[in-house]
């Protein structure tokens, strides 16, 4: 809850509509797309269930980013797709431009692996926060800096009223992954999909973004569609985790299944690859 009391995402507050919120999930069923005669993503069937983190791991270069961009039609050009991506009783992939234009960054929002490419070195945290606010929310300045305060408090930035007015650059990568993931929240998105969301940054501070995510899923009911190579990562973070391999889902289940009985050979040579073997931790 923000200080004079309204919540600070969507999950929980009124529709434009009326209608009772949420969590909402997604669904992604046959996604299938190839470029230039690459058949780059095979059947994909993933539920990204309402309220919860699902992971997706697998190696480099097995289909995670194009899994994640696709449910927002963001899939390089001339590819070919097939499949839906169902989200609030309507399939993405049929939407018009217009359509797919609302639903992203509005109720489906983006953490980047670079926090400082989601930025705009020359414009004020406050200038990028507020702006979007007040478009997609229609907010008064006055109402869109209250709420951007509100929200870099949320993600613990120190003196948040400050940070308002520095730029980018004056942060280091893990406080502005921070910002980023206060951005995100700022239009009250209900799916947030986080691509690698710590890769950049330092070791030391991965957990801490980590723990973050966690608790805007569990405090503020988001849904979380978490992509990692790092199984480890989605091991301390994910309810539920899928395994992609070349372009298919190979494996998908609880974390606990995943890491104490994974059926796939490939997944138990990545869970075997874990420091420390945390599969075995938990047996
Ligand atoms: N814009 C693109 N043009 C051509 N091939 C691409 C493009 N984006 C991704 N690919 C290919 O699709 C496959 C999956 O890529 P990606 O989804 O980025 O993998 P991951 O995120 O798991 O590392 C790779 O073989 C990659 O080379
Ligand atoms: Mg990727």
């Amino acid at each position: 809850m923000s200080e004079n009391g309204t919540p600070i995402t969507s999950a929980s507050s009124d529709d434009d509509d009326g209608a009772s919120k949420g969590p909402f999930g997604v669904e992604i069923s046959g996604l299938d797309l190839e470029l230039d005669g690459r058949h780059l993503l095979r059947n994909v069937n993933l539920s990204i269930e309402p309220g919860k983190v699902t992971g997706l791991a697998g190696e480099s270069g097995s289909g995670k980013s194009l899994t994640s961009y696709s449910i927002l039609q963001l899939y390089p050009e001339g590819s070919v797709v097939s499949g839906s991506v169902m989200f609030r009783g309507r399939n993405l992939l049929a939407l018009g431009r217009r359509e797919i234009n609302a639903v992203r960054g509005r109720q489906i929002a983006f953490i980047f692996q670079d926090p400082s490419s989601s930025f705009h070195p020359m414009i004020s945290i406050k200038g990028q926060m507020t702006d979007h606010m007040r478009y997609h929310l229609h907010l008064s300045r006055r109402q869109a800096e209250a709420r951007a305060l509100d929200l870099l408090t949320r993600v613990q930035i120190p003196n948040p009223r400050e940070a308002l007015s520095k730029y980018p650059h004056q942060f280091s990568g893990g406080q502005l992954q921070r910002i980023a993931i206060a951005s995100a929240l700022a239009c009250r998105p209900e799916i947030i999909i986080a691509d690698e969301p710590t890769t950049a940054l330092d070791v030391t501070v991965q957990a801490g973004i980590l723990r973050l995510l966690r608790g805007l899923c569990d405090d503020l009911g988001l849904t979380i569609l978490l992509v990692t190579h790092d199984l480890g990562v989605m091991s301390a973070l994910a309810d539920n985790v899928a395994v992609m391999r070349e372009g298919e889902i190979i494996e998908y289940g609880t974390r606990r299944q995943i890491i104490t009985h994974p059926r796939h050979p490939y997944t138990k040579s990545l869970i075997d690859a874990l420091p420390m073997n945390v599969g075995r931790i938990h047996d």
